[in-house]
């Protein structure tokens, strides 16, 4: 994996579009203009620049969007010696990664992150996609390749104008990153609380957590897998508030928090996770996320569990923990099992069932 993580960015930028024929920036037009033309500026020196806008969100990974990109790529004429640069979140970075991926079979990418997600893992690892509208709703990221960024810029900065829930939802997923590697750097977020001054000192840690799973398995063959922990169910939750558009939907990282709840309850039974130590972890996840409003129907969220990415043969497939730091990504649910958990689970968390 040859790609290089710095938050000296403006020095690494300029040193990484040297040579190239035009610099293309996709920046999400829900930031402060101030960010991309501040980008544009250390571009523009030497380069032929072009910026395209579009609003962040996971409304925009389509196929729709997807064109949007490559006509545009097309009209300003940008050739193999190109690169694309993405400015924003982790939608911003799944889309245009995909876009660079793809565009007359790969141009140079460069992401520079504006949320928590992206800082800690959507812009590590070189996975990219969209998501695929099929006969059970939406389902996650199935249309995707793998595609390193040359570079991933980090700016502190750019976090300054994130809103608190997108911030919980990268807490997320450095809780995730936290549960995987255990030991003081799970006690330090325990110890933090989910701001910005608080989740700063830790949010390089987190990545490096990422980054050295994907060093050891760049394609998911094996141990990358243990990443989607919290995800089969969390995409799930998020796919089926797609499917609803209601105006709440929930954030990519609060899903991933309770799929990390439901992971913890599972792990006591079927791993031997300490009971107490769950139970405390819980509380503490719950206590930041909120309880739930409304919870899906078991029936709902196994119809996309069937659909995940990591099944194979039609089993499916989830990440379990029996310690923290200590993972098994073998696990197979039975569907009557899972039905019979995720009620008792859904009761428990459940507002409107309290
Ligand atoms: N490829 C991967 O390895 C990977 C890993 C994790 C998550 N993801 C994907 O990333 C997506 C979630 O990423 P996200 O949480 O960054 O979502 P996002 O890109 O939708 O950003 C969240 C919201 O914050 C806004 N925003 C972004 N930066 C901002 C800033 N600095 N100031 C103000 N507003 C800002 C966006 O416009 C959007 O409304 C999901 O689609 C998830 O599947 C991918
Ligand atoms: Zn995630």
């Amino acid at each position: 994996m040859n790609s290089v993580r710095s938050t000296s960015w403006r020095k690494e930028l300029k040193s990484h579009i040297r040579e190239k024929s035009l610099v293309f920036l996709l920046a999400d037009s829900n930031l402060p203009d101030s960010y991309s033309m501040d980008i544009m500026k250390v571009c523009k020196i030497k380069n032929k620049t072009h910026l395209l806008k579009i609003k962040g969100g996971e409304q925009i990974k389509t196929h729709q969007h997807l064109i949007k990109i490559y006509n545009e790529l097309d009209v300003v004429g940008a050739d193999r010696k190109s690169v694309l640069i993405c400015l924003g979140g982790g939608t911003i970075s799944d889309l245009g990664g995909f876009a660079a991926s793809t565009y007359k079979r790969g141009i140079d990418l460069v992401i520079l992150p504006t949320t928590v997600v992206g800082m800690v893992d959507a812009a590590i690892g070189g996975k990219n996609g969209i998501n695929l509208e099929s006969n059970v709703g939406i389902l996650k990221n199935q249309i995707g390749t793998f595609h390193q960024p040359k570079l991933t810029g980090i700016d502190f900065k750019w976090l300054d104008s994130l809103p608190q829930d997108e911030i919980k939802s990268g807490w997320g997923e450095m809780l995730k990153h936290a549960l995987l590697k255990g030991g003081s750097h799970l006690e330090q977020l325990k110890n933090a609380e989910p701001n910005i001054a608080s989740l700063a000192p830790l949010i390089i840690e987190s990545g490096n957590i990422k980054e050295g799973i994907v060093r050891r398995d760049v394609k998911e063959n094996g141990e990358r897998v243990l990443l989607n922990l919290g995800h089969t169910v969390g995409h799930a939750i998020e796919s089926l508030e797609l499917d609803a558009s209601t105006e709440s939907e929930i954030k990519h990282g609060i899903a991933v928090a309770w799929g990390i709840v439901f992971t913890l309850e599972v792990s006591v039974i079927k791993m031997g996770f300490n009971d107490a130590m769950a139970k405390e972890l819980i509380k503490w996840i719950v206590d930041i996320i909120g309880y739930r409003e409304k919870m899906w129907g078991s029936k709902e969220i196994w119809l996309k569990m069937c659909k995940d990415k990591k099944n194979i043969n039609g089993n499916v497939k989830d990440v379990l923990l029996r310690n923290p730091g200590d993972v098994d990504w073998s696990f197979t649910w039975e569907r009557e099992e899972f039905t019979i958990l995720w009620e008792q689970f859904r009761k428990r968390y459940e507002l409107t069932s309290c």
